[in-house]
């Protein structure tokens, strides 16, 4: 059978790792996929350095929509990035009854809705494993290898730059922005690094996820984001104190009343696996009621990783090309019929333990006056630390670890503590997860 041909719109990181890792390996992944995967045409801005990627025997224009009218092509892979042009190519790409794949993430959490229906509507796919924690094949195993379950929770390290941060920043001690600097030279990082340290990154992927194992809509602008640059050194030596590890966590979990859907710096045991995930890995834990915790562990981010996952796409729409559309796998996992308007709770709503830090005056009755505080507000401790204050000091700090409570009573709890003229300085307050 003669081969497909692949369209690639885009040819950086991710682009030039799919183009090298399919030429490579094309003999195996012929076997796996039944025919050849060539890519016949490539589209990026910078022509001259496409070609010194592809060599001569592949057409290279710098005009995506020349790509797309092709009719050779069946495939497109966008691999561009950001919400503008690729929005628009990918929307095009599917007008012209191509098949898609992508890896942005950001698209997707942001306008997959839209996406997946002019997806649906014209009977191609859109597939995206590598746009959720790079080369790990979690959309797979969500859709596909625990379809039996009802998901119960989802927890990731799905920001390769954060963790790697945070992994150096703790082990070497070395200060925020040099490792984001390194982070960048190593492409971990997304072309705007606030994405990453700010959480952005971590919550398109959490939104995604969270489509796929709770049968709703990806609903980005319900998710409550959070990154790490408000991070301190010492929260971080005081949670190993307490043994925690912190870690930014992209989470989503099904409660009675809703959907939570969050990424935040968090606590976790320092025991749990996950919590020792460090430099750019990635790990997502998921909880189903049949199969109980499963952890996916793997690259999450750079150049043949990451093309690992859209070739993987690849061999999929190859296998399927043929089929019926009503028979494919489902974008989000159920069909779009199956969809459910559970809503994503708002932060106040959702229910998690709490590591607070306060500078207090080192005086009688201080930490009375502020455990008091915590139990009228019905929020019971956990654990209490105070550090030794020197010869002479005035101040110390207080650490508190609390049990689950609801975000919005724990506000309510903040504001009065701060109000106290022993509390010396902004109390810091990080989420903490036991993931039991
Ligand atoms: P890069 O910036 O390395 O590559 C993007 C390429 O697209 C560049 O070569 C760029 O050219 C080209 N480009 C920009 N605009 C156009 C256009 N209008 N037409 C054709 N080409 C264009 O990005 P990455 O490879 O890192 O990321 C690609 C996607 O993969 C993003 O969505 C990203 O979020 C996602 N992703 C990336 C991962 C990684 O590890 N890097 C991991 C997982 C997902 P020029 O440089 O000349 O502007
Ligand atoms: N910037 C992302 C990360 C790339 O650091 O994980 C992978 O999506």
């Amino acid at each position: 059978m003669k081969a497909i041909k692949v369209g690639l719109l885009g040819i950086g990181t991710v682009g030039s790792g799919t183009f090298n890792v399919l030429r490579r390996n094309q003999e195996e992944i012929r076997g796996r996929a039944g025919r050849g995967i060539e890519i016949a045409m490539v589209a990026d801005l910078d022509v001259a350095r496409a070609k010194s990627i592809v060599g001569d025997s592949v057409e290279v224009v710098d005009d995506a929509r020349k790509v797309i009218a092709n009719p050779e092509i069946d495939i497109v892979i966008e691999l561009i990035g950001g919400y503008g042009v690729a929005k628009a190519l990918v929307l095009e790409a599917i007008a012209a009854g191509k098949h898609v794949v992508t890896a942005n993430k950001a698209l997707l959490a942001v306008h997959g809705t839209e996406i997946f229906a002019a997806a649906h509507a014209k009977g191609v796919i859109v597939a995206f494993e590598a746009a959720v924690a790079g080369g790990i094949p979690i959309i797979k195993a969500l859709r596909e290898g625990l379809t039996a379950n009802r998901i119960e929770w989802i927890a990731g390290i799905i920001n390769g730059t954060t963790n790697f941060i945070l992994s150096e920043m703790r082990s070497k001690g070395l200060d925020f922005g040099v490792v984001l600097k390194e982070a960048q030279r190593l492409g971990y990082a997304e072309a705007d690094p606030t994405f990453d340290i700010e959480g952005v990154d971590a919550a398109h992927k959490a939104t995604i996820m969270s489509a796929i194992a709770f049968g709703i809509p990806v609903q980005f602008d319900k998710a409550h984001v959070e990154g790490i640059t408000k991070l301190q050194a010492a929260d971080i030596k005081y949670a190993e104190q307490l043994g925690y590890r912190i870690k930014l966590l992209g989470i989503t979990r099904r409660r009675d009343n809703g959907i939570e859907l969050r990424v935040h710096p968090t606590l976790i045991p320092t025991n749990r696996l996950i919590a020792n995930v460090e430099g750019a890995m990635n790990a997502v834990v998921v909880q189903g009621d049949a199969v109980g915790t499963t952890l996916y562990y793997g690259k999450g981010a750079g150049s043949e990783p990451t093309a690992s996952a859209v070739i993987a796409d690849l061999v999929d729409i190859t296998r399927l090309h043929t089929a019926d559309p009503e028979h494919r796998v489902p974008h989000l996992a159920f069909r779009p019929d199956a969809m459910n308007d559970t809503p994503i709770l708002a932060m106040d709503e959702v229910q998690t333990a709490f590591y607070l830090r306060l500078c207090v005056a080192d005086q009688a009755g201080v930490l009375s006056s502020i455990t008091t505080i915590l139990a009228e507000n019905d929020i019971s401790i956990d654990a209490v630390l105070q550090r030794e204050s020197a010869e002479g000091e005035k101040q110390t700090d207080l650490i508190i670890l609390t049990h689950d409570t609801v975000e919005g009573r724990m506000n309510k709890a903040l504001a009065q503590m701060q109000a106290l003229t022993t509390v010396l300085a902004p109390i810091v307050r990080i989420r903490k997860e036991e993931l039991a």
